[in-house]
Order: structure tokens, then C-alpha cells, then sequence
């Protein structure tokens, strides 16, 4: 069962930015989840902390989660929005070929493609995407990060950029990360 189109009453259409506010949202989102998650070791800890920091100073963060390997697959983890898809096999969706891949995908117009194999459809409000790939220390895949908009070529290379440091939580365990941007 999917999201229906009506979007529920805590949950508002995207907003896009400009480069230069996108640079200061990030930053100002970056910050955050930095001085929480200083120390932190707990990956869950640390997904929830930056789902909730992410959407609070991105305005087109619509759907805004992880989704997590477990047995050769995707399993729906924490995140915020409408209702997700429980399950994605590699190499299926956006999302399943930032797996297999192993690159962050961005999508500017999720109907342009093939829905069911290149795109899976949780909410039919979204219309851009960007999924980036998260790995640990030993640089396994562990989860992807995975980002809808309601509007059409929300994201680009400076949300790659910000979002594949902000992924480096994940390679850290414990360590205060240097600002790379
Ligand atoms: N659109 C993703 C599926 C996850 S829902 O958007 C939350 C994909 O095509 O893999």
C-alpha cells in the first residue's frame, strides 16, 4: 500500500533554494548534526539525528530517510514522511541502483522513468530524488540515504557534495569530522 496523493496535515510541499540559500542551509543543518553526533557511535542515534536536522533547514526535503542492508537487500529504516516501501531489491528503483552501484544517484524527474524497475513510486507527489550511498568504516555498504522533492530538479552536485560529507558520520564512528565543503 502506497501514500495516497493527499499529503497529511504535518506534511508540506517542497520549497526549492537557490545555490547560495542551499550553502547556507547546509551549513546551518551541518552544524547541527555535527555537534550532536560528536562522539556519537550509535548509527541509529545518528540517522534519526540527521532525518530530523535535514528536513528542519532543507524546504524540499520531502520524504527523507534511510534504507538499510539486511540479507542481500533494502529494509525501510528511520525516517521522516508519507508511508515508505517496506523493501527494495537491489538493483530495483533509485534506491537499488545507488546499491549495486554504489554512487549517489540524482534524479530530476522521477516519472520520466520507468516506474517499478528504474523508479519505485512510494508517493505519488514526488518528482525529484537524490539517493546517496552510505558505508562504514570498513567501507561496506550499510545503508542508502534517500531524498524525495515534490517538485521537479530539487537536487544537484552541491546536495551530493553536502549530503556524501554529511554521510561520512557513518566511516567515523566516534570522531569529530572537519568541515569539507
Ligand atoms: N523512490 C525510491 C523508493 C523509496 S520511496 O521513494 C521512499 C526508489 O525508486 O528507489
Amino acid at each position: 500500500m502506497s501514500a495516497s496523493a493527499e499529503m497529511p496535515y504535518f506534511i508540506k510541499p517542497s520549497i526549492n533554494l537557490s545555490t547560495e540559500e542551499k550553502h547556507q542551509a547546509y551549513q546551518e543543518a551541518q552544524a547541527g548534526i555535527d555537534a550532536n553526533l560528536a562522539g556519537e557511535t550509535s548509527p541509529m542515534v545518528k540517522m534519526v539525528t540527521i532525518n530530523c536536522l535535514l528536513k528542519t533547514f532543507l524546504p524540499y526535503f520531502y520524504w527523507t530517510g534511510f534504507y538499510l542492508v539486511e540479507n542481500g537487500r533494502l529494509v525501510v529504516g528511520p525516517y521522516q514522511g508519507t508511508l515508505g516501501c517496506l523493501y527494495i531489491d537491489f538493483g530495483r528503483g533509485v534506491c537499488g541502483k545507488a546499491a549495486i552501484e554504489r554512487k549517489t544517484q540524482i534524479v530530476p524527474n522521477t516519472h520520466a522513468l520507468a516506474q517499478g524497475s528504474e523508479h519505485i513510486a512510494c508517493d505519488p507527489n514526488s518528482l525529484s530524488e537524490i539517493v546517496v550511498p552510505v558505508f562504514n568504516e570498513k567501507d561496506e555498504l550499510i545503508a542508502v540515504f534517500d531524498v524525495d522533492s515534490t517538485l521537479a530538479g530539487s537536487f544537484d552536485e552541491v546536495d551530493q557534495a553536502h549530503l556524501e560529507r554529511i554521510m561520512i558520520h557513518f566511516k567515523q564512528s566516534g570522531s569529530v569530522i572537519k568541515t569539507l565543503l
